[in-house]
């Protein structure tokens, strides 16, 4: 049975949530690999919306749902969105949900140092989510780290906390600000302990015999290829690996378990928070993509950046992930256009490039290259098949499909879950 991976192929925002939704409906197990609660999933089932952070989606449907080592996990956020949920009427257990014993912790003085450090920086902002996402990660790679399974040991916990709190105490010092309350820190770990505690265990091992019973594992990528801490736009990132091959690391398979990996890619390109965009528009036609396609931010309601369909991004993207086809979404966000641009290339100087450059100079200065081609003037929202779409339609996603050099596995023309044509089922391999 075929396992399948879900990715961003752009910054993130591309309109994971239906898809992994319907994914998810058909797999035994949801699995988060990376990132945290700072991305967004929006989930709607028979008419409620539900909105996901840092829970896997399967959680909504009680698919068990598991949250892997490669996540930075802040407990109190998870503690929240388990009222929520709740509230909505949807039970999350033991039996649902399973957190790996060997995933850091995102703690208040992450939130704090994410939140000094963006406040500080003027220009040179990263735009974060100021979730403590990247100093969580830097504890963690820095080996300071709690992490879950120490809520099981907090009397030994003491030097590790000297540690940890010697790090901060020297960070924020340099922002002006007072040492670590660590009585208060220690204090709140033992109150959240508990909660977070029923949950955990070697979730590598129920993965493993999962996958031994040939059960179907859904693998949930958080953000987009662009934001990916090595292959993205540095240092405009996220903290994490967001490419599919983090799938296997952040879990404890090995990466034959990743199966189809499908690259989730937006008609036209979105960004938040700060960095290079080649292709961005600040003119009436950015204003109505924002518009029709309703681009605020999940998490933080920020509006997000818009621009023509970069091929040469989003090819690069679906090289380093490994991706085997695509599912192309709000395609109906274009629909009235008389014209549409595709960027197929860059000049960088007098250089024409055919990839997007490592470093961030480059990144910043190079112009995009544009193939235009005529839009169309029909509807394709809600189109459930080839026929239903207009010729030209047609023609745009084909030329996408030969300039990514990747097919398309599915296109979504609404929220719907049926809206959507189907060319290959990711489940069947
Ligand atoms: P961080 O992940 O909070 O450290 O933010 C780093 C960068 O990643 C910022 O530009 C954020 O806007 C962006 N980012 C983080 N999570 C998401 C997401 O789920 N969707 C889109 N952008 C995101």
């Amino acid at each position: 049975m075929a396992n399948v991976t879900v990715i961003g192929g752009q910054w993130g925002d591309e309109g994971k949530g239906k898809i992994v939704d319907w994914l998810a409906s058909r797999a035994d197990l949801v699995v988060r690999f990376q990132g945290g609660h700072n991305a967004g999933h929006t989930l709607v089932i028979d008419g409620q919306t539900y909105k996901l952070s840092l829970l896997p989606s399967g959680i909504v449907r009680g698919t068990l749902s598991v949250i892997g080592n490669g996540v930075v996990l802040d407990p109190w956020a998870l503690k929240a969105e388990v009222g929520k949920l709740a509230a909505q009427g949807v039970a999350v257990t033991p039996e649902t949900l399973r957190i790996a014993d060997n995933c850091p912790l995102i703690l208040p003085i992450h939130r704090d140092l994410d939140a000094l450090r963006e406040d500080a920086s003027g220009q040179g902002k990263i735009g974060t989510t100021r979730r403590g996402i990247g100093p969580a990660y830097e504890d963690k790679v820095g080996r300071r780290a709690i992490r879950v399974c120490d809520l099981a040991h907090l009397g030994g916990l003491g030097p590790q906390l000297d540690r940890l709190c010697a790090h901060h105490d020297a960070l924020r010092a340099g922002f002006g600000e007072p040492p670590v309350d660590r009585a208060r820190l220690e204090a709140e770990l033992g109150e959240i302990a508990e909660f977070v505690l029923q949950f955990a265990g070697p979730v590598w091992k129920t993965l493993n015999e999962a996958r031994q019973q040939g059960r179907r594992i859904l693998f949930e990528g958080a953000q987009g290829v662009l934001l990916d801490v090595d292959h993205g736009t540095y240092p405009f990132v996220t903290s994490s690996n967001t490419i599919a091959g983090t799938a296997a690391g952040g879990t404890g398979l090995g990466p034959s378990a990743a199966g189809f990996v499908l690259g989730i890619v937006k008609a036209y390109t979105t960004r938040v928070g700060s960095g290079p965009f080649p292709t961005e528009l600040d003119d009436a036609i950015g204003q109505r993509l924002g518009e029709r396609g309703h681009e605020f931010g999940t998490v933080t309601g920020r509006k997000r950046r818009c621009g023509w369909f970069d091929a040469v991004l989003v090819r690069q993207s679906m090289a380093v992930s490994g991706v085997t086809g695509i599912a192309l979404t709000k395609l109906d966000v274009l629909d009235g256009l008389d014209e549409i641009r595709i960027c197929t290339g860059y000049t960088l100087g007098a250089q024409t490039l055919d990839h997007f450059p490592s470093h961030p100079g480059d990144q910043a200065a190079v112009e995009p290259i544009y193939e235009t081609m005529r839009g169309w003037s029909e509807s394709t929202a809600g189109a459930r098949s080839w026929a239903q779409l207009p010729a030209q339609a047609i023609k745009y996603i084909r030329r996408i499909e030969e300039l990514i050099a990747c097919p398309v596995a599915l296109v979504s023309t609404s929220p719907e879950r049926e809206d959507t044509i189907l060319v290959r089922d990711p489940f069947a391999g």
